[in-house]
């Protein structure tokens, strides 16, 4: 890793971000509570036949740029490690079912945000993951910032 020459400082610091897509289903459904309190506080999304999204990922690292490649991450080596450790498993899958990573947890935007920043922070190797924002649709995004 290229370390911070400002220690405690962001001067410098520059964040560069991969967009990738992915599509999926799922649906929003506590299985502690009724069908009426889930349709309820629901509404559409706990339709029990799931309902699919086309999801926008944005995969924000923040860096020093290395002096000898001018790279704070090579976007290249960033979009495959993205693919190979969440793409993959999300792509035409059920998150609520398919996807290892979503077990056990509410499949919203909110969850699936912070499983995909704990996915794959520690194999960012150059840089450092800021941001991981995930938009459901063009009018609906979150964004986690691991803290
Ligand atoms: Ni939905």
């Amino acid at each position: 890793m290229y370390l911070c020459s400002f220690m405690g400082s962001d001067k410098g610091m520059v964040y560069v971000t991969r967009k990738l897509h992915f599509n999926a289903a799922h649906k929003l459904y506590n299985p502690n509570w009724s069908k009426e309190k889930n349709t309820e506080i629901f509404g559409k999304c706990a339709n029990e036949y799931w309902h699919g999204h086309n999801f926008d990922l944005f995969i924000t690292v923040k860096g020093i740029p290395n002096p000898e490649t001018g790279y704070v991450i090579d976007l290249k080596v960033l979009k495959d490690l993205v693919e190979e450790k969440v793409i993959r498993k999300l792509d035409h899958r059920n998150l609520n079912l398919d996807v290892d990573f979503m077990q056990g947890k509410m499949a919203s935007i909110e969850n699936l945000a912070k499983a995909i920043w704990e996915e794959l922070y520690p194999y960012i190797n150059a840089g450092e993951l800021y941001c991981v924002k995930l938009y459901e649709t063009p009018r609906q995004w979150v964004s986690y910032y691991g803290k």
